[in-house]
C-alpha cells in the first residue's frame, strides 16, 4: 500500500485542504504515515503571506535533495499559496518535486499522484492568475471542492473547519491572497449545511465558518448575509449534538448590526470576533488599502461591546510597514493599550512581489526598528491578555473537552480511572487546562479557574 504524510503552514484555509486531500488520499486507498520520511508521498502545503513562511519550505525541500536515492519513487510535491505563486522557481530550486498543485486544484491531486507513478514525468496543475484575465475567466479555472468529510482525517474529532467563503477581493496592498486564492466567493448555503450535517453525523461539536473576509458572506442566489447563515447553522445545533458555532475573520468594513444581533440572540453562537486591525494610523492604513479609519474601527469595537459585553475580541497587526513613522506606531501602541484584545498577532511587514505595496512604496523601515516595534506591541498585547486572563480566576468557565494537553499526549493511559490532563476551549476562546478522565473528552464541563498566565487558563472541574 502506497502512505502518504502532508506538512502544513499557513492559516485554517491550508489546514482544512490538507483534511481535504487527507481525505480524498484515504479515500482512494492511500495509508497515512507520521514520518515524512517514511512516506512514499510526501506533500508540503505552503503559505506565501511572508518571506519566512517561504524560506522555510525551500531549506525543507533542499534537505529532501537526496531522498529519492534511499527511497525509489518517492513523490514530492508542493501544494497551496507558494505553489501558485512560484510554480516555475519550486521547480528550479528544488528540481527534485514532481508535483506542484495551485489551493484551486487540490481536488486533482490523486489523479496526478498516479500520472507520475505511471511515468508520465513531472505533474503542474495550477489556477489561472488575475492580471489581464475577466474575473468570470480566474473564477472558472478554480475547481472548488470540499468533498465529503472524513473523521480520521481531522486532528479532534469534536472540531471542524467549514470552507463558507473562498477567495479574497479587498486588495490590502502588503497582501498576497487576492493573487493566490483568487476572487471571494460565496459558497451556496445548501452545501454548508450539508456538510455541517455530515459533520455532525461524525460527532463534530464545534464547527468554525472560516473565510478571509467571512462578515461578507452573501448566499449567491439569495444575497442571505452571514447572520442569516448563523441562524441556518445554529438550527443544526442541539445539547450533546453541535454545540458552538465560530466564525473567522471578520472584515472591520462588515460588522454589521444584524451580525451582532445574531452573535447575542443565538446561544451557541460563541461571543469572539477576530477583526484584524493592521495598524492605528489612519495615514497607513490608507497605504495599506483597507478601507476605514481608526475611528471607524474604534466605533465597530464599542458596538461590538456594547451589544455582546461578554465577547472576546482579537486583532492582527502589521508594523514596519512601508513609511510607517515612530508616530504612527505610537497611534497603533495607543489603539492596543484602549481596545483590550484578548490577543494580537503581530508581524514585521515582509514585502510581497505581485502586491501594490511592491510595486508602490519602499520597505523603508529597518529591520532592527519593524523588531524593535514588533517587540514593544507584543509586550503591551502581553501585559493586557495577562490582566484579562487573571480576571477568570474564580470564575466558572464552560469547555468543550477537545484533547490531552500537549504534556500528556505522549504518557501512556493506565487503566480506565487514570487521571489526564485535558484542554479546551471557553466559549470566548481561551486555552484551559485541567485534570479529567477519557470519558470527559468531546464533552462540555464546567471548570473553576484556580491559576491563570496570559494565554492559559489552568482549573478543576466543578
Ligand atoms: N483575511 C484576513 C487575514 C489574512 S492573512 C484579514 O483580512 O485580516 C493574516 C495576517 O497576515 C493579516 O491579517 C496580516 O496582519 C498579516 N499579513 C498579510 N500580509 C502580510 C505581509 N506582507 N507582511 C506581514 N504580515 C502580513
Ligand atoms: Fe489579505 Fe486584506 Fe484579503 Fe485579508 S482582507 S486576505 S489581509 S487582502
Ligand atoms: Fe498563507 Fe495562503 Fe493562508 S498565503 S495565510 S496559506 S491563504
Amino acid at each position: 500500500m502506497q502512505t502518504f504524510h502532508i506538512e502544513t503552514v499557513g492559516c485554517q484555509m491550508n489546514v482544512l485542504d490538507s483534511e481535504l486531500v487527507m481525505a480524498t488520499l484515504l479515500q482512494e486507498g492511500f495509508q497515512y504515515v507520521d514520518s515524512p520520511k517514511k512516506a512514499d508521498i510526501l506533500l508540503f502545503n505552503t503559505c506565501s503571506i511572508r518571506q519566512h513562511a517561504e524560506d522555510k519550505i525551500y531549506s525543507a525541500l533542499g534537505r529532501l535533495k537526496h531522498a529519492r536515492e534511499s527511497h525509489p519513487g518517492k513523490i514530492i510535491g508542493v501544494m497551496g499559496c507558494m505553489a501558485q505563486k512560484d510554480a516555475g522557481q519550486i521547480f528550479r530550486r528544488a528540481p527534485h518535486v514532481e508535483l506542484v498543485v495551485g489551493p484551486g486544484q487540490i481536488a486533482r491531486i490523486p489523479e496526478l499522484i498516479r500520472k507520475i507513478q505511471a511515468g508520465e514525468g513531472p505533474q503542474l496543475e495550477l489556477s489561472l492568475e488575475r492580471k489581464g484575465k475577466s474575473r468570470r475567466e480566474v473564477e472558472s479555472s478554480f475547481d472548488f471542492f470540499d468533498p465529503h468529510r472524513e473523521r480520521a482525517a481531522r486532528a479532534n474529532p469534536y472540531q471542524a473547519f467549514v470552507r463558507v467563503m473562498f477567495g479574497c477581493d479587498q486588495f490590502c496592498t502588503y497582501c498576497i491572497v487576492p493573487r493566490v486564492r483568487g476572487p471571494e466567493q460565496s459558497r451556496a448555503e445548501g452545501e454548508i449545511l450539508a456538510e455541517i450535517d455530515q459533520l455532525v453525523e461524525q460527532g463534530c461539536r464545534e464547527v468554525t465558518l472560516i473565510g478571509q473576509t467571512v462578515s461578507k458572506y452573501r448566499e449567491p442566489t439569495t444575497r442571505m448575509p452571514l447572520s442569516g447563515l448563523l441562524a441556518k447553522v445554529h438550527d443544526r445545533t442541539s445539547p450533546g449534538g453541535l454545540e458552538r458555532i465560530r466564525f473567522v475573520t471578520s472584515h472591520p468594513n462588515s460588522m454589521t448590526r444584524d451580525l451582532l444581533d445574531a452573535v447575542r440572540d443565538l446561544p451557541r453562537v460563541m461571543p469572539f470576533f477576530h477583526i484584524p486591525a493592521q495598524s492605528g494610523s489612519n495615514a497607513v492604513l490608507k497605504r495599506m488599502n483597507r478601507g476605514y479609519t481608526v475611528e471607524k474601527y474604534r466605533e465597530v469595537l464599542a458596538a461590538i461591546r456594547e451589544t455582546v459585553p461578554e465577547a472576546s475580541i482579537t486583532s492582527d497587526f502589521i508594523v514596519g510597514f512601508c513609511g510607517e513613522t515612530e508616530a504612527d506606531f505610537e497611534d497603533t501602541m495607543r489603539l492596543v493599550e484602549e481596545s483590550r484584545f484578548k490577543n494580537s498577532f503581530i508581524f514585521k511587514f515582509s514585502p510581497r512581489e505581485g502586491t501594490k505595496a511592491w510595486e508602490l512604496f519602499e520597505d523603508d523601515i529597518p529591520e532592527e526598528v519593524k523588531r524593535r516595534r514588533n517587540n514593544e506591541l507584543l509586550a503591551l498585547q502581553n501585559r493586557i491578555s495577562e490582566e484579562d486572563s487573571a480576571g477568570f480566576l474564580g470564575r466558572k468557565v464552560e469547555i468543550l473537552v477537545e484533547g490531552a494537553s500537549k504534556k500528556e499526549e505522549s504518557l501512556p493511559i493506565y487503566g480506565e480511572s487514570t487521571k489526564l490532563q485535558l484542554t479546551g476551549h471557553t466559549p470566548c476562546d481561551r486555552i484551559v487546562v485541567f485534570d479529567g478522565s477519557p470519558e470527559m473528552l468531546g464533552t462540555i464541563q464546567t471548570v473553576t479557574i484556580e491559576k491563570t498566565s496570559p494565554f492559559t487558563l489552568f482549573g478543576k472541574v466543578a
